[in-house]
């Protein structure tokens, strides 16, 4: 029988500061941080793909004067990850988030939610088939608005295939700003800045199957 994941207690090192997955948060909220100095415009739109409890960016948010310059939509599957997500960002104040309990691999969940300025992709690319990891990256362009960025990560145990993911974002208009690879960690995280022509998604239709 394949094995699952229960995506709750997956989030427990969080709360270890010392962790790898503290340590590629940091990572991933620290480019979050630079995106938005960047960006000077009063509203911008982020999706967050399989948004977990969303410590990334309502991490980011909760330090920031500006953060309602933001609307975000996190997509999340799991109630119970959807619910603390929820709670993190009232915690916060953060009146721009909304925490959407939905299968982010049919475009019918990003309905509202795009086309968005940031997208982020964080610890999905690591949990899906090459062929859906391929096939999610072709579908950015259908995501994104002009100019956006995608803040990715996915784990370089043999094989690693980020060498292929970072050529398939090329080959769908999208520059690399970054790619961090800890050498004494497994994990990493790439930018991704959108060159091309934004494509209307459809209403629905599979992107991704997480495979446990
Ligand atoms: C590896 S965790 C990453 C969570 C978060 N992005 C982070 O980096 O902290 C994967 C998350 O995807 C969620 N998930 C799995 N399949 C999903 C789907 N089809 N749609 C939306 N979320 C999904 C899981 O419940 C889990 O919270």
């Amino acid at each position: 029988m394949a094995e699952t994941t229960d995506w709750h207690d997956w989030h427990s090192p969080y709360a270890d500061d010392a962790s790898a997955l503290s340590r590629r948060l940091r990572i991933v909220q620290c480019h979050i941080d630079d995106w938005l100095d960047q960006r000077s415009e009063s509203t911008l739109r982020v999706v967050s793909v399989c948004a977990g409890q969303g410590h990334d960016l309502i991490g980011v948010l909760a330090g920031r004067s500006d953060a309602d310059r933001v609307q975000a939509e996190l997509i999340e599957k799991d109630p119970r990850n959807a619910a603390a997500a929820r709670k993190r960002a009232a915690a916060a104040g953060l009146g721009g988030i909304t925490v959407r309990c939905a299968d982010a691999g049919d475009f019918a969940a990003y309905r509202t939610a795009v086309p968005a300025d940031l997208v982020l992709l964080a610890g999905v690319l690591g949990n899906i088939s090459d062929q859906h990891a391929r096939a999610t990256i072709t579908s950015l362009p259908r995501l994104c608005a002009p100019g956006a960025t995608v803040i990715w990560t996915r784990t370089r145990r043999p094989p690693d295939l980020t060498p292929a993911v970072r050529r398939w974002f090329a080959g769908v208009d999208f520059t690399e700003q970054a790619f961090d690879a800890p050498p004494d960690e497994l994990f990493s995280v790439g930018v991704h800045l959108f060159r091309g022509r934004p494509d209307s998604p459809p209403r629905s239709g599979r992107i991704f199957t997480f495979a446990r």
